[in-house]
């Protein structure tokens, strides 16, 4: 039967052809404007479903991959996706290798290809024979009929973004941007689709951006390798170079840390609803610290890789990215920062350490305070009393109202300098202790419980 006006016969039909979307939010502090093509919306969710089947193709074209052949691939996820759908709709069997790294959501989604998932451990090198790298390749030697894809070093990689991605941008944007930029990883992306401007549209810069802890960008700028750092992102930065990359191509480097990437990651559902993963936060970054440097403002054309539905777990979730230390805390603040926000008066009220228990009742029920701190006639801090301490033994008449106040000190309290974090007395202030807030040494303020939590509804946006 005809296919039905409008449809394509396979879902892999549906590869490409994504929509370049302006930012109109993020990025309002830089002259130039920035658009990003967004390849999440590639029906396994990625760019990498196009060098999925693109690759596949061409092992079939020249007789590499073989009827009733398994095809084997160390993957970061999404190049999986995109090899899995292609055998999907061709019938080939799938094993995956991944790095113990990955998110859960990217291994469960391979799974529920089909595929067999072998999972290696993240921090070994790539010559380790437990490396993603070592066992992929092994299990292609051991098992007969099999095809290592090696999207590292298959050069039909960058050769899909040079035949395929980069004359859909030209033909998409007739030539009119100023700089393309893409982050980094196997390098198929940037190469490929960077030989193709520089040949079509020479007035184009290429930048590709790098992360911290990757050795690509020092190994472009210097020719030397330097030591790998271990680092969050996924699917940005390598610990090797493949042979995707071409230099020659690339004219500067962008490079951006896990943190600054995940945050902008959520920047850009809240902020103009593009729901991408983490190496898409980095591209935007990289993108803005790009154009804070220019002269004259340009039109820069960025990738956005994958979708944010394989991060659900981690850079969406609030209690992992509060766990690793990437939001920002509402802690992080200097305490006489907190003060003024509360608009409280430095003007604590303070009593002698010769005073009598009856002194010091009068005077917090008559200034309406719970805690009161009890000072040397220097002007020392010599103890704190408070309500919950005082109101037990003078009910039980364990105190007489002559008694020395130093009889009634309540000891859970802190001091703590006006200069200092929040968070340095967050802890104990919890733990239901009094704050002493000083300057130079002198009690200035009382902080509690109460008042960080007032602070936090105040200035915390959920
Ligand atoms: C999420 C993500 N972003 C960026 C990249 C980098 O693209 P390329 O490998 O083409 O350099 C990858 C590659 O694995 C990726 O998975």
């Amino acid at each position: 039967m005809e296919l039905i006006t409008g449809s394509q016969p396979n879902v892999l039909k549906a590869i490409g052809n994504t929509p370049i979307v302006k930012l109109n939010h993020i990025g309002q502090d830089v002259e130039s404007d920035i658009y990003v093509k967004l390849e999440f919306m590639n029906p396994g969710g990625s760019i990498k479903d196009r060098i999925g089947a693109y690759m596949l193709d061409e092992a079939i074209k020249d007789g590499t991959l073989k009827p009733g052949g398994t095809i084997i691939e160390g993957t970061s996820g999404n190049t999986g996706v995109g090899l899995a759908m292609w055998a999907a709709v061709h019938g080939y069997k799938c094993i995956f290798v991944l790095a113990d790294k990955q998110s859960k959501e990217k291994i469960d989604n391979l799974r529920a290809f089909g595929a067999k998932v072998v999972v290696c451990p993240t921090n070994v090198e790539p010559e380790d024979p437990r490396s993603y790298y070592s066992v992929s390749k092994n299990l292609a030697k051991t098992i007969p009929n099999s095809f290592y894809v090696n999207q590292y070093d298959n050069l039909h990689n960058r050769n899909t973004h040079y035949n395929w991605t980069a004359p859909e941008i030209v033909e998409q944007t007739k030539g009119d941007f100023d700089t393309f930029m893409a982050t980094v990883g196997t390098g198929g992306t940037i190469s490929g689709i960077g030989k193709y401007l520089k040949e079509k549209m020479p007035h184009v810069k290429n930048i590709g951006i790098d992360c911290e802890g990757s050795i690509v960008a020092h190994y472009a700028r210097t020719g030397e390798y330097c030591e790998a750092k271990s680092y969050v992102l996924e699917g940005v930065g390598e610990d090797f170079i493949p042979e995707n990359y071409d230099f020659d191509v690339i004219d500067d480097w962008e490079i951006i840390g896990d943190k600054e990437s995940f945050l902008m990651t959520r920047r850009l559902l809240k902020e103009e609803g593009i729901y991408a993963g983490g190496s898409a936060g980095a591209a935007i970054c990289g993108a803005l610290k790009y154009a804070r440097k220019l002269d004259k403002p340009e039109r820069i054309l960025v990738v956005l890789h994958d979708s944010g539905n394989r991060y659900a777990s981690k850079i969406y979730n609030d209690d992992w990215m509060s766990d690793n230390g990437y939001l920002d805390s509402s802690f992080d603040v200097q305490i006489k920062d907190v003060l003024k926000k509360l608009g409280k008066s430095a003007d604590v009220v303070t009593i002698q350490d010769t005073s009598s228990i009856g002194e010091a009742l009068d005077l917090m029920v008559s200034k309406g305070i719970s805690q009161l701190p009890v000072l040397t006639t220097d002007g020392q801090l010599k103890g704190l009393v408070t309500e919950t301490k005082l109101l037990r033994p003078v009910l039980m008449g364990e105190f007489s109202k002559s008694d020395n106040i130093s009889l009634a000190f309540d000891n859970k309290y802190k001091t703590v300098d006006a200069n200092e974090l929040l968070s340095n007395v967050a802890d104990a202030l919890l733990q239901k202790e009094v704050a002493l807030v000083t300057d130079a040494g002198k009690v200035v303020d009382i902080l509690t419980d109460i008042d960080v939590l007032k602070y936090i509804s105040e200035t915390r946006t959920y």
